[in-house]
Formats: structure tokens, sequence, C-alpha cells
């Protein structure tokens, strides 16, 4: 019998520590330690000092749930894979020393990979039909969206000889933020509206109950002629909304609140969508997939399936706990990098701004 190839992932970039079991291209567990509500709410925001003492203690921890989750034992495990960057430095370190430190206790290779790779592999989850060669993925097109960036993404396979599943993928942006990412958007209206942190899910939640034409924001950029995205005026024009009705001593009641969520997503996820819709029509995709935090959006994940439909082009979305950061897709990025033979142990550091190329 194949002996089956099996990933312990570790993921720390942020405020989430999570760690991951991924067998034969398979997520086995998924934990996830989030920080969020318990430590940074009361401080409106992530405090780096406070992010990385947390993954200290949390990460063994979590480590062992994720082993135990997937019945695995540490001498089952082939390889150990682990976010080097993005992300804020010390929180990344937590991380990389714990991999490094089981590798050389457990004599396996640690590969370091890519956080924005890792948004994007969040889509093979269930393979994506990757394995089943009738249907064509590539060129495939991502939007990635996360309080860290705000990328479109044209992913294919290498060109040239060896078989099929094993030519590496290659990434090209083709579009990016030159400002906040959609997710800092959404937090920091979030902050303005009084919301608490993390922003995004709850501007979403009160969204629901408002009117997105009651104020008219700006799309910033939306005919740029390129795929370029900026959101921080849309930041700038609601502080102003939100001003004009303190001066003019009307409340900022709830009904206004409400009104100015789901008008403020609106502008958000149009400028999204239409970008998007403009690199279909110029890039040709087989397929488009979405990625990052922001994709827990109900908004966007309904516009951007309508999006499919209208070019009836094949759709992925990741489930949600593999919108926002998880091992899971660190484990699934290293999978695609070992099947094309990349898997040279090498030693490496944090990288907190790394970038994604190829
Ligand atoms: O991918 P992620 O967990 O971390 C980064 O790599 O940045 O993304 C976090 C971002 C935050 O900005 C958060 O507010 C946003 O994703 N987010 C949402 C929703 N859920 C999370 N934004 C809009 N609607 C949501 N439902
Ligand atoms: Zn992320």
């Amino acid at each position: 019998m194949k002996k089956s190839l099996t990933i312990l992932a570790i993921e720390s970039s942020c405020d989430e520590t999570s760690a991951a079991v991924v067998q034969d291209g398979k997520v086995k567990s998924n934990i996830i330690a989030s920080q969020a509500l318990k430590l940074h709410a009361q401080y409106g925001g992530v405090v780096p000092e406070v992010a990385a003492r947390e993954h200290v203690s949390a990460i063994i921890p979590t480590i062992e749930l994720a082993l135990t989750g997937a019945k695995i034992q540490k001498s089952d495990l082939d390889y150990i894979a682990v976010t080097k960057g993005p992300g804020l430095a010390t929180s990344l370190m937590v991380g990389i020393d714990t991999a490094k430190a089981l590798g050389l206790a457990l004599g396996i290779p640690v590969l370091p990979t890519n956080h924005l790779e890792g948004h994007i592999y969040a889509n093979f989850v269930r393979k994506f039909q990757i394995t089943n060669s009738k249907i064509q993925i590539f060129p495939a097109l991502i939007l990635t969206v996360s309080g860290g960036h705000t990328l479109l993404v044209e992913m294919s396979r290498k060109a040239g000889s060896g078989s099929a599943g094993k030519k590496p993928h290659t990434f090209r942006i083709i579009g990016q933020t030159v400002d906040d990412a959609a997710g800092e958007a959404f937090d920091k209206v979030a902050r303005m509206l009084g919301l608490g942190y993390p922003g995004g899910l709850q501007l979403s939640l009160l969204a629901r109950k408002g009117n997105p034409n009651k104020f008219k924001l700006p799309r910033p950029m939306i005919n740029s002629g390129n795929f370029q995205f900026s959101f921080s005026g849309l930041k700038t024009a609601v502080l102003y909304t939100v001003q004009k009705i303190a001066r003019s001593s009307k409340m900022l009641d709830k009904k206004t609140k409400a009104d100015l969520a789901a008008s403020v997503q609106q502008a958000i996820i149009d400028v999204l969508i239409s970008k998007l819709d403009k690199a279909i029509q110029q890039y040709r995709p087989k397929t488009i997939m979405l990625g990052g935090g922001v994709a827990a959006n109900e908004l966007l994940r309904s516009e951007f399936e309508k999006l499919a439909k209208k070019h009836k082009l094949k759709s992925s979305i990741p489930a949600l706990e593999y919108c926002t950061d998880n091992a899971a897709m660190i484990g699934l990025a290293a999978y695609y990098k070992i099947k094309s033979g990349k898997t040279r142990n090498q030693n490496f550091q944090a990288e907190p701004n790394l970038g994604l190329h190829h």
C-alpha cells in the first residue's frame, strides 16, 4: 500500500493560533484558537505584544488538539508546514520557532509557506475537482481579500514537461490595493460606528438591517481602467458623513448606523465585483475563486456567485472556517508544493512583508 503523506501545518501570522493536519491533500483537522474576542476587542485592534504572548501559550495545546483530532501520532508526520509571512513579525516567529523545534526533534523537513498562497489554497479543501482532469480549472482568477491584502491573482500551471499533477502552480498578481485592504476598510468603518473588534463581521450583520442606497458613497477607482484598488478614500467619506450627522446634532441612531453599514458594504463590494468582472473579460479564466477573511462576507459571496453565473464560469468559495486565518490552508499550500517537488529543507526566517511571487 502506498504510504500516505502527512503534514502538520501551523499558522500564527496575526491573532489566530491555528494548527491542522493535512493528509494526502485532505484536511483531517483544523483547530483555530482566536484571540480576538478574549483579548484584542478591549483595545479595538490587534496588539502585537499581546498577540505574540498569547501564541506562545496557545501553540502547543493547539498542535496537540490538531493531532488528536486527526488521530495522528507525531511519528506519523512527514512534514511540518508553517507560515513564513506576511504578518506580524513577533507572531510569525512563535509559529516558526515551534515548527523548527518540532521538525528537529522529529527529524522531518519544515516548509516555509506563504500566507497569501494559503488563502488561495483554501479553495482546494475539497480538492476543487483538481484531480478531475475533465474539468479545466486553469487559468483561474482569484480574488483574495482580507485585513492585510486585496489581490487579484491569476493562477496557472507552469508550462513545460512533466506529468500534469506535478507541474507547479504559478501566480501572477494582476491587481492590488494602493492603500488600505478591503478588510481594513470594513474594520475602520466598524470602529467609527462603535461596533467593536473584529469589525467586518459586526458591520455585515448590522448592514442586513440597513438600506444600501441611503448614503451615496464613492466607489474609488472603479473606472480606473486597471485592476488596482483603493479603499482609504471611502473610509474618509464615511468619516465626513459621521461628522456631518454629529454637526447637525442628529443622533447617529441605530437605523442611521445600519444604513451607513449597508452603504459602505455595498460600495466596497461593488468595487471588488466590478474589477473582477472586468478582469474576467480581459483574462478569460476557466474558473474564479475567492479567498481571505472578507470572503466570509455574505453579500460578497452572493455577488460573486452571480458574477460566475453571468459569465458561465465554474466558481469556488471556501467554507467559512477556511476564509479567515487557519492552518489547513497552509497545509494545503505546502501539499501542492510537495507534489510539484519543491520540498527543499531550507533555513528561513519570518518575512513580515512577504509578497506573492513565483
Ligand atoms: O484573512 P484574515 O482572517 O486575516 C488577514 O490575513 O488579514 O482576514 C481578516 C479580515 C478582517 O478585516 C475582518 O474584519 C474581515 O476579514 N472579515 C469580514 C467578515 N469576516 C471577517 N469582512 C466582512 N464581512 C465579514 N463577514
Ligand atoms: Zn489572512
